[in-house]
Order: C-alpha cells, then sequence, then structure tokens
C-alpha cells in the first residue's frame, strides 16, 4: 500500500476527537489525592447523562441499601472515585463506538456491547489476580478495539484482499490487516491512546493486546486485557476446543498464570458477570 495511504490513516488519528475537557477534569480529580468528593459532584453534575447513570448504577449496585441512593455525593462514596472514572471515560467513548462496522462485520452497537462485555471480564480477571488496580484493566479492555472505528472503511475497501490473504495463508485477520493496510487496529488504538495522553501502561495494553507477549511496561495488564479478549471474542461465537488453544496466547496465561483449569472457569464464570451485569445499558 501507497504511503499516501498510510499518511491518511495517521491524520485520521488527528482527527479523533479529544476527551471533552469536562470528562477530563472529572478523570483529573479522581486521580488528584487531594480532591474532595464535593470537587468530584460539582463536575458530574455539568453532565445530565452521566450524572443519571451514575445513579442508576448506585441504586443497583447497592439495591439492598436502606435507603434510594439519590444523590450524586452518596453514590461516589459508595462506587469510589476509580469507578467514578472510568464510568465517565465510558460514556464519552460509547458515542464513538456505537457506529455500524461494515468493514469489521459489526453492527450498529457491535462493538460497543463487545468493548463493555471486554471490559467487565478484564476487571473480573484483575481481580481474580490480584491486580491493584482493576479499574485500569476495566478502562484498558474497554479501549482495546477502538482503532476499528478508523482503521473500519479501510478495512472494508479491502475486505476481499484481506480475506483471500487470511485463507490462502492461513494467518489471523490481525496480521492480514497489518499487511495489507500498514496497520492493525491495535496499534491505531495506540495512537489514539496517546493522543489522549492516557498512562503508558494502558497505551502499552491496547496497542499490544493481541502480543502480549512484546509488553515491557506492564505484561501483567497487557496479558489482562489480552485474555479477556479473547473470552469476549469466543462468547461471540461457537468455537471448538482446538480452537482454543490458537487463541490465547501461552505468554498471557503464564504471565497470569493460569491453569488450563483456571481459564475453563474464567470462561464460565464471563457467561455469568455478562448476564448478571446491572450497568450493561451504560
Ligand atoms: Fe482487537
Amino acid at each position: 500500500m501507497g504511503n499516501k495511504k498510510l499518511n491518511y490513516i495517521i491524520s485520521k488519528v488527528d482527527d479523533m476527537p479529544v476527551l471533552p475537557d469536562r470528562i477530563k477534569k472529572i478523570i483529573a480529580i479522581t486521580e488528584d489525592p487531594d480532591s474532595t468528593i464535593q470537587d468530584l459532584e460539582k463536575e458530574i453534575l455539568k453532565d445530565q447523562s452521566l450524572t443519571s447513570k451514575i445513579l442508576k448504577l448506585a441504586n443497583s449496585a447497592y439495591y439492598g441499601y436502606p435507603r434510594k441512593i439519590d444523590t450524586v455525593s452518596q453514590a461516589t462514596i459508595l462506587l469510589g472515585f476509580q469507578t467514578i472514572k472510568s464510568m465517565a471515560l465510558a460514556s464519552t467513548v460509547s458515542k464513538m463506538m456505537s457506529n455500524e462496522l461494515k468493514g469489521y462485520a459489526l453492527g450498529k452497537n457491535d462493538l460497543w456491547t463487545q468493548s463493555q462485555t471486554c471490559a467487565i471480564i478484564s476487571r473480573y480477571i484483575a481481580k481474580e489476580v490480584k491486580f491493584p488496580n482493576p479499574e485500569t484493566a476495566y478502562i484498558a479492555g474497554l479501549l482495546r478495539d477502538i482503532g476499528k472505528t478508523i482503521l473500519n472503511f479501510y478495512v472494508e475497501k479491502e475486505y476481499h484482499a484481506i480475506i483471500n490473504k487470511v485463507e490462502s495463508e492461513k494467518i489471523p485477520f490481525l496480521e492480514a490487516e497489518e499487511e495489507i493496510l500498514g496497520f492493525n487496529h491495535a496499534q491505531v488504538g495506540e495512537k489514539i491512546a496517546i493522543k489522549w495522553n492516557f498512562p503508558e501502561e494502558l497505551v502499552e495494553a491496547i496497542g499490544l493486546h493481541h502480543s502480549p507477549e512484546k509488553a515491557t511496561i506492564n505484561p501483567i495488564l497487557v496479558s489482562i486485557v489480552h485474555i479477556a479478549d479473547a473470552i469476549t471474542m469466543m462468547m461471540g461465537i461457537s468455537i471448538g476446543a482446538d480452537g482454543l488453544a490458537y487463541n490465547f496466547s501461552p505468554f498471557a496465561l503464564e504471565k497470569l498464570n493460569l491453569t488450563p483449569n483456571d481459564l475453563e472457569r474464567l470462561i464460565s464464570q464471563s457467561h455469568d458477570l455478562i448476564i448478571d451485569e446491572d450497568s450493561f445499558d451504560l
């Protein structure tokens, strides 16, 4: 492919909307140890839709709570700053990820639903393996495929060439995507994460979610997102037992100390997790 197209794809990353100031402010407050519940509440209340989502989540997560949770400060105390941060980010990227992506055969909302599934499973695995920041895993899982929103147009145009390569050379879609377009969706996602000034471990987790063995900054986080991604993808399709071996990176399984039995348990728990998840229609 010509350099012109490559440059154009990179310029598309530049065209990606920046995170709204209001969301950046909320993220900054949640990361500042000196900020108070009141600081956070003040910012959240400026966003009516985020306010109602937070109240809804608090009331469903704490449904046994003696009284209805009707203030943002109460909800914030119960949910914690990290959860609020994830929700603020999710409320922004949901719009970007809800469109139909024909190139990837994803209907309207499909990528968004998959991303939420991957985020929830990432957080769950993070807790299971005692990763110190499960909410970071949630965000990485949520954003891992955001590059597809930019590559979609090219994948759609080159779809036949990509599929031919997959079939004739028996290589994964991702590799064909990379060979034909010059970029895979993980690399494009990484560029978006850099543009959004995300911490480098998050940039890495998005960029390497299909190749965790290349991780150098936080291999555990990358491995969590990789395994969650593989589980998410297999939940959408039926796959034979030997298909499993190819989908889960041995490096990631080893990094997280997961035996085949652990993996099987995680897969079945992930199903339950998604069925139970009240916050799903964020
Ligand atoms: Fe991916």
